[in-house]
């Protein structure tokens, strides 16, 4: 079966098609009004979310189908203890596609293994984020019409930016891409990341930690929150936090084409000033992702029965490696195989997270 949990279980022919569907939702929407009658989606949001979880289930709407959903971990029996597996054993029975975002790394790969309809990844803690993708990518290409050739800035925490991990492993792909990484040293961007979707692929980069130096060579600049809830030390938070502020001044040093993403909540990292700026596109972004998750619910209940797509990792299951990670799925859920895999360097990761074992 078809699962969205990491942009990667998209070709880039998928994510073209995917865009041709949206923009024909976004011009023709009764067409598509009935498209889902009769079918059920889940939204499992066991991690606050307003723009994901109303996108979801405002698109499931527009296309005739209905929801069903928990809103937080404390309204739903993960807080009485019960595990991913099982959550999704039952959840899966009664709906036709599912939603899931939840704060350990790797929790959707537990859901797949247990669910009878696709399981689409609305966020894995600090991981990934497929579908903000989704809409990431849908507003470049009406900004910019291509995705070559394209510098693209990403400023912020790209630690714990599980958007920007999704983003890079989806832009890598595309020629004469060149990535401007802008962060604290402490909240670079992880190996699992750079490594084999920059470095690897012998992808032009640069690292710097000044906005102001980096802004006048970028067609994209993609801004990020400093991910408060998944710092284990709050004074660490508080020192980083305010790190970086977009407003008028910097824009002034920006092509006058680049524009400004931000998968949103901002909390003080754009001024409220950039709004009006012509270049600021996360609004836009937000249109757009309500319409490639509809056109992601259409592939995905239209697929179910095709084969999932190949994983390129070697897996098997060592009982012995560990995953150190203390936000990986590992550390809450019960008798959980212990499925890793060797990278290009024979370097041994968790399956789940990512992580090096
Ligand atoms: C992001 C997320 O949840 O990762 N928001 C979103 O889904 N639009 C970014 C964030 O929370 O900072």
């Amino acid at each position: 079966m078809r699962h969205l949990l990491n942009i990667l279980d998209l070709t880039t022919e998928e994510i073209n098609e995917l865009i041709t569907t949206a923009l024909d939702i976004e011009e023709n929407p009764e067409k598509y009004s009935e498209s889902c009658k009769g079918k059920i989606l889940a939204t499992l949001f066991f991690e606050p979310s307003t723009r994901t979880r109303l996108s979801f289930e405002t698109a499931m709407l527009s296309l005739g189908g209905s929801v069903a959903g928990v809103s937080s971990a404390s309204s739903s029996s993960a807080s009485k203890g019960e595990s991913v597996s099982d959550t999704v054993e039952v959840v899966s029975g009664y709906v036709n596609i599912i939603a899931m975002r939840h704060p350990k790394e790797g929790a959707p790969y537990v859901a797949k293994r247990h669910s009878l309809v696709p399981i689409v990844n609305a966020g894995d803690g600090g991981h990934y984020h497929p579908t903000q993708t989704l809409a990431d990518l849908m507003t470049i290409y009406k900004k910019k019409g291509t995705f070559e050739n394209l510098t693209i800035g990403l400023c912020g925490d790209l630690k714990y930016g599980r958007t920007v991990h999704s983003l890079i492993e989806a832009m890598s792909r595309y020629k004469g891409v060149k990535f401007c990484l802008i962060s604290p040293e402490e909240l670079s961007l992880p190996d699992f990341v750079k490594k084999e979707y920059i470095k690897d692929k012998g992808i032009v980069y640069e690292e710097v930690s000044s906005l102001e130096e980096a802004i006048s060579s970028l067609d994209v600049l993609y801004m990020t929150r400093i991910q408060k809830e998944r710092f284990l030390d709050e004074a660490e938070y508080e020192r980083l936090k305010d790190s970086y502020v977009l407003n008028e001044d910097k824009m002034k040093s920006a092509k006058s084409d680049m524009i400004v993403l931000h998968p949103l909540p901002r909390v003080n990292e754009i001024s409220v000033k950039v709004d009006e700026d012509d270049r600021a596109c996360y609004f836009l972004q937000t249109r757009c992702g309500k319409l490639m998750r509809m056109a992601l619910i259409l592939k995905l209940l239209k697929e179910k029965n095709e084969p999932e797509r190949a994983d390129t990792r070697k897996m098997f299951v060592d009982p012995d490696k560990i995953c150190k990670n203390p936000h990986c799925i590992v550390t809450s859920e019960q008798e959980i195989e212990r499925s890793v895999y060797k990278d290009k360097n024979c370097i041994t990761h968790c399956a789940y997270c990512d992580s090096v074992i």
